[in-house]
């Protein structure tokens, strides 16, 4: 790679569009470390869940900007999966944050100005060194503004969906596929509508419509672009 060594590159769009399992292949074959930006934002919402700051999306924002300061979040490489772990004031939570109450509240919290400042000062700081892929809403926009590869991903609202049960069942938490489908629905018009950094496609991403494509044609399709990219001038 000449262009840059250990860059960053960023992932974000839409929910459940495969995000994650897309980062966490592309940090693996480039040895980079994937960060999962959802993944503070989701812990940041079980803390309030847990002291009754948010609930049926409606989010208490006096008392979780005055409770910032006590949340605490970091990762832990889990030696087993060889991915980072969430942990929430120390307590690993990576499970819990995958719960419908999480899901159902997180957008509501994440539209919080304060909350965002805190998770992008964090964020800022693990990209120093570099050699990172983070995924999420605002990370080619506002987090790494100046990243050499950005990529936008999308796929239709009923690929998402059905990807996302699917995702539920095999970690045997129960799901209904129309609730589903509404929390993606519901979380696609928060994130883009909000006034502090919506989701939307940095002007310099490239988009990745995986609705049709298996993994491995997924990364047959960043080999090249990365190749691209990097390899520049
Ligand atoms: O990636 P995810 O679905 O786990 O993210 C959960 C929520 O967190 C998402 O609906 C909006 C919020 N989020 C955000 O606002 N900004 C990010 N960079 C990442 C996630």
């Amino acid at each position: 790679m000449k262009r840059k060594e250990r860059a960053i590159i960023t992932v974000d769009g839409y929910s459940s569009c495969g995000k994650s399992t897309f980062a966490k292949a592309i940090a693996r074959e480039l040895n980079y470390i994937y960060i999962d930006s959802g993944a503070m934002y989701r812990a940041v919402t079980l803390f309030c869940l847990r002291k009754g700051y948010v609930s049926g999306g409606v989010a208490d924002a006096a008392k979780i900007i005055s409770s910032l300061p006590e949340i605490k979040i970091t990762f832990r490489m889990n030696d087993k999966t060889r991915f980072n772990e969430t942990l929430l004031n120390g307590e690993s939570v990576e499970r819990e944050i995958r719960d419908r109450a999480v899901s159902d509240n997180v957008s509501a919290v994440s539209t919080i100005a304060e909350v965002r400042a805190k998770m992008v000062e964090l964020q800022r700081e693990m990209g120093t060194l570099g050699g990172i892929v983070m995924d999420g809403r605002d990370i080619g926009t506002i987090v790494f503004p100046d990243a050499p590869l950005k990529i936008f991903m999308t796929a239709t609202p009923s690929v998402r969906a059905h990807r996302r049960y699917l995702e539920l069942q095999e970690k045997g938490m129960p799901a209904d596929i129309e609730a589903v489908e509404k929390n993606i629905n519901d979380r696609d018009r928060i994130d883009s509508s909000r006034e502090i950094s919506p989701l939307c496609r940095a002007d310099d991403a490239v988009v990745l419509d995986n609705s049709e494509m298996t993994p491995e044609e997924q990364m047959v399709w960043f080999r090249k672009l990365f190749k691209e990219r990097m390899n520049e001038n």
